[in-house]
């Protein structure tokens, strides 16, 4: 047991999916997994572990930002042995030819700040996703034919920003979407030797101001955690 995780040791696979949402855990690990059975409830933040395929895996919630993940990610690592950790979330589209349902595979992910960006003082880190796990991903996107996109993102300290002028430059950027997690994941999977990746799901578009009707929402997800799961083990 860790400060914020309940799971005894061992309970935790090596592989460790990440929605935002707490309740989406739940529903992946009940639609994609056999034998789930519940490892976490600290403070709600579920987390459920059972077999994919025969293949060990969790499915964690972060909560929402990367202050929240980072608690998660930092001791799924350290106290648990995560190995491959992939976050599978929704994001804002921001270019547009980016539609919601398309999916977007994090190649990087641009911050202001994070968590993380004290250590790094002068230095602009550049969080970067697993190129393994990336590869595999895109391949399994293609084979389901998933509408894909694979660049870079912004991981944003805010939901509700005030800063129209930061969007604009990322989308001047050619940055695809917009969340508030894969960031700090990639920075803290690089300091500890881990795989990471965000295969995240249009769920809103900054532009257009459409958004993802509620009963659409679970088809669209599940192509995400598919994916999530071929390209966490395309190798075994
Ligand atoms: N902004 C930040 N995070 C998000 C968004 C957004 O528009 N949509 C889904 N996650």
């Amino acid at each position: 047991m860790t400060v914020h995780i309940g799971a005894r040791p061992g309970d935790i696979a090596e592989t460790v999916l990440m929605p935002g949402d707490p309740y989406r855990a739940k529903w992946a690990a009940e639609t994609f997994l056999t034998d789930a059975r519940l490892v976490n409830d600290v403070r709600g933040m579920l987390g459920f572990t059972g077999f994919w395929k025969s293949q060990r895996v969790t499915i964690q919630g972060s909560g929402m930002g990367m202050p929240s993940l980072s608690i998660y990610a930092n001791e799924l690592m350290a106290e648990y042995g995560a190995q491959t950790l992939i976050r599978i979330g929704s994001c804002g589209g921001m270019q547009p030819y980016v539609n919601i349902r398309d999916v977007i595979i994090a190649m990087t992910a641009t911050t202001i700040t994070s968590p993380s960006s004290g250590i790094f003082r002068e230095i602009n880190y550049a969080p970067c996703a697993d190129y393994g796990l990336l590869a595999a991903a895109v391949k399994a996107a293609d084979l389901k034919k998933t509408k894909t996109h694979v660049g870079g993102i912004y991981s944003s300290d805010v939901f509700y920003s005030e800063r129209p002028d930061l969007d604009e430059q990322m989308v001047r950027h050619g940055i695809l979407g917009v969340e508030m997690e894969a960031a700090e994941l990639y920075t803290l999977a690089a300091r500890h030797g881990r795989r990471a990746l965000a295969v995240l799901t249009v769920s809103d578009h900054l532009q257009t101001g459409e958004a993802l009707p509620s009963e659409d929402r679970e088809k669209t997800f599940g192509d995400m955690v598919e994916i999530a799961l071929e390209a966490a083990f395309s190798g075994d």
